[in-house]
């Protein structure tokens, strides 16, 4: 077995050579920990850019064969370039990647994912060249936020140029535009030298990615490579906005920690009423992906909105039958199921949310009960998301 090692930017520093089933020496650590490409189950994990290396290091714990590698973003790249899809971190969740102009290889996402083919992508980019070549209109408002907010967790929705296949763009004549957040995911677009269309790297239907472990559970066998950039810092996905009033007004159509609160400041933001409501059947939408369940975990999840952590109790504690998880701030007394914590902050429920309903499954949960946020500020995103999980099913106590 080999290893060798390399640097985020994909210079060779050093190579180890040897046979070996698991971490022996300090070094062997010390390049598992910068960045390998790992064989686990016959399957290949790119472990770079800094990453946690946990993936790696579980492969490692599991006894599994290391493989060769060295220049990671550039492998990343080149199978990009190929129509290949290759799983990439960002700082909001996971992301899917493939070559945003080529409808082929963004068809492959569809497929990896199972999802309905008029979602549309979002196409991510490294500079504002790749958004003048891949849109008809900038409005000068566009170009602000993309001031103040990129790179970061804000998607813009513009129409599109034809570059932009239909695959891509679901069919419809816009297209959603963001500049991650990432330094070494925003050097491999500029490698790749196109947009990468990517939506969550989850299952149509799962709770999105915040881990490259997430993503494993996921994509095993469906994608060729995950980049493995350790967890990701928001947890929730970007807030996606359209333009108004002729380029003038904001339209939050999905939200994120970037918040109307935060786009108000630059132009009059509404939220659209699809963000705390479901659809009517046969209504036509603005974002398509607001018409699916989304987010869920295979347990039943119900939202539970009280100010009484004895209220609370009283309730988890009538349900206590083997199967019942609660999800709660953390700190509350009294409850007798089984309780995860999503944190106590908007900030950290968002962070938290998609991993803890993940973990619910991981512990064979049947129903789940989450305390409803707060529904401002970043909590209107983890309750826009909690909604969705729970099929909008609410209790009031
Ligand atoms: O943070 C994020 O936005 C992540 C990371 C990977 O960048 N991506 C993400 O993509 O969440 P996805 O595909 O899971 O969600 C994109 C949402 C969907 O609800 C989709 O319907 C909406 O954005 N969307 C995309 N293009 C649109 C368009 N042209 N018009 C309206 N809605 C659009
Ligand atoms: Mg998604």
């Amino acid at each position: 077995m080999r290893i060798i090692t390399g640097s985020a930017k994909g210079t060779r520093l050093e190579t180890l050579e040897g046979e070996m089933t698991r971490p022996t020496s300090e070094k062997v650590k010390e390049a598992i920990f910068s960045m390998i490409q790992f064989d686990v189950e016959g399957k290949r994990i790119l472990d770079l850019f800094g990453g946690s290396g946990q993936l790696g290091l579980e492969a490692l714990s599991r006894g599994a064969d290391i493989a060769t590698f060295v220049d990671s973003s550039r492998e990343a790249a080149e199978l990009i370039k190929k129509g290949e899809v290759v799983a990439i971190p960002t700082e909001t969740v996971y992301g899917l990647a493939a070559d945003a102009y080529n409808p082929e290889a963004c068809a492959k996402i569809f497929k990896a994912k199972g999802r309905p083919q008029d979602n549309p992508l979002i196409i991510h980019i490294c500079d504002l060249d790749m958004l003048k070549n891949s849109v008809k209109e900038i409005p000068p408002l566009a170009l602000t936020l993309a001031e103040h907010f990129w790179s970061g967790s804000l998607t813009m929705i513009f129409p599109k140029k034809d570059i932009v296949p239909d695959t891509t763009s679901g069919g419809l004549d816009t297209v959603a535009v963001r500049m991650p957040d990432n330094e070494d995911t925003l050097n491999l677009i500029k490698m790749c030298g196109v947009p990468l269309a990517a939506p969550s790297a989850n299952l149509s239907g799962s709770p999105s990615p915040t881990t490259a472990q997430h993503v494993y559970a996921d994509m095993n066998g469906r994608i060729p490579l995950i980049i493995d950039g350790g967890e990701c810092k928001n947890g929730v996905e970007s807030t996606v906005i359209c333009f108004t009033n002729g380029g003038t007004g904001i339209k939050v159509l999905r939200p994120g920690v970037i918040t109307a609160e935060m786009l108000s400041r630059f132009a009059k933001t509404e939220t659209d009423k699809n963000v705390f409501a479901k659809p009517d059947e046969n209504e036509k939408v603005i974002s398509p992906g607001v018409k699916y369940k989304h987010y869920s975990p295979r347990a039943d999840i119900t939202i539970i909105e009280t100010d009484s952590d004895e209220k609370l109790a009283e309730f988890l504690n009538s349900k206590n039958d083997g199967g019942t998880y609660g999800v709660i701030f953390g700190g509350e007394k009294g409850i007798e199921v089984p309780t995860i914590s999503y944190g106590s902050t908007a900030q950290e429920q968002a962070h938290n949310l998609f991993a803890v309903l993940r973990k619910t499954d991981e512990l064979g949960a049947k129903r789940v009960y989450v305390r409803c946020p707060e529904k401002t500020g970043v909590g209107t995103a983890v309750y826009n998301r909690l909604l969705r999980a729970a099929a909008f099913k609410t209790i009031i106590l």
